[in-house]
């Protein structure tokens, strides 16, 4: 493992921010892990943990030692007739896993084809679309504790996964490394295909049969339709979470704006932040070489060398905007640094 010292950190994060690291290694085994631990422990150095750097805002320099996650590896934990237990290493790619799943035909991770990011990185947030959530699937994770190097394993439970949320980002936010994340996949399957377009989107497919590949294919068709290609153009997918309200407030907002959509939820009501930020007149807006994209108002991007702080304070102004107009505080979703 080799320690690279005072590297620019635009290669390794979507939204192209170019900011330095003091020091920077890649690992591959949980061994490489355990020496970087110990070589910032001697350095006196904090030490960060970067899996596919698609959820993540540079605002600054990263002080300390940058660690980027390639430990691979798929394995079966255990099968029947009915389910089979996958143990995914967490530096892993998201979407390479989704493609290995539907090719052995295991499902209950197609609708979340094409999301950025490495495995690791999906519990922390729960990445969630097109109506199913990691933690639908989620059987166990292994990590580590970066302060004692002891393995701990952590059950859904454990987890304490909310909207976008989980236990790593609120009380053990960089206190753990996961090391590998095993889920419950079908073998014979039940298909989300309420949410949104995908009916639509499956409906103009050639073939009428239903499989977990065809509805793969129709998110990846949705997705690659609204969403900027962070090879293309710099982003970090939402920028913000879709708010909760309360139906009292949501009742007054909807004598204002009767076709404000909206998705009850327990005893809230979730607003797309999309509609609120196209409703402050954002869709589009570009200043300089940073702006909000064309086709999805959630989605800040980078067209070429806008810095994280001109980014941030983009996200700064919507927030303020959205609040004088709708009452209602924007929460961001992607991790500022
Ligand atoms: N809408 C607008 N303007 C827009 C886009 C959307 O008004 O520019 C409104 C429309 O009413 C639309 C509704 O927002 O029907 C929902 O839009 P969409 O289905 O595109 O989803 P979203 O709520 O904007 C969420 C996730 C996405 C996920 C999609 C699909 C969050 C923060 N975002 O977006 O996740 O892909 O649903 O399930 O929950 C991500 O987390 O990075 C991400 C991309």
């Amino acid at each position: 493992m080799k320690i690279q010292l005072h590297i620019s950190l635009r290669p390794y994060n979507t939204m192209h921010i170019d900011v330095n690291s003091n020091a920077f290694c890649v690992i591959h085994t949980e061994s490489d892990l355990v020496s970087a631990i110990d070589w910032c422990y001697q350095q006196n150095m904090p030490l960060h943990i970067l899996g596919g750097g698609s959820n993540v805002l540079f605002t600054k320099d990263v002080e300390g030692l940058l660690i980027m996650n390639k430990m691979k590896g798929i394995q079966i934990v255990s099968e029947d007739e009915h389910f089979v237990c996958v143990k995914f290493m967490s530096g892993e790619i998201w979407h390479e896993c989704v493609m290995w799943c539907i090719e052995h035909n295991y499902g209950g991770i197609e609708n979340l084809s094409l999301i950025p990011g490495t495995i690791g990185a999906a519990p922390i947030q729960n990445i969630g679309a097109y109506g199913v959530e990691l933690k639908d699937v989620f059987q166990q994770l292994e990590a580590m504790e970066l302060e004692s190097r002891v393995k701990n394993i952590f059950t859904v439970d454990d987890c304490k996964f909310g909207y976008r949320e989980s236990v790593f980002k609120q009380e053990l936010s960089g206190k753990f490394c996961i090391l590998s994340v095993t889920l419950k996949l079908s073998k014979v399957h039940t298909y989300h295909t309420t949410y949104g377009n995908i009916q639509d989107e499956l409906n103009k497919q050639p073939t009428a049969q239903l499989s977990i590949k065809s509805i793969s294919d129709a998110v990846i068709a949705i997705r690659q339709s609204k969403l900027p290609n962070p090879v293309q153009i710099g982003n970090a997918g939402s920028f913000f979470k879709n708010p909760l309200i309360s139906k009292a407030h949501f009742t007054t907002l909807k004598n204002q704006y009767p076709a404000i959509p909206n998705y009850p939820d327990k005893d809230k009501v979730k607003i797309p932040a999309a509609w609120l930020i196209e409703q402050c007149h954002w869709k589009g807006f570009r200043e300089g070489d940073y702006g909000v994209h064309a086709k999805q108002a959630l989605c800040l991007v980078n067209y070429a060398n806008a810095t994280g702080l001109q980014i941030y304070e983009l996200s700064a102004r919507i927030i303020t905007s959205v609040q004088q107009a709708f009452n209602i505080t924007l929460e961001r979703e992607v991790n500022i640094w």
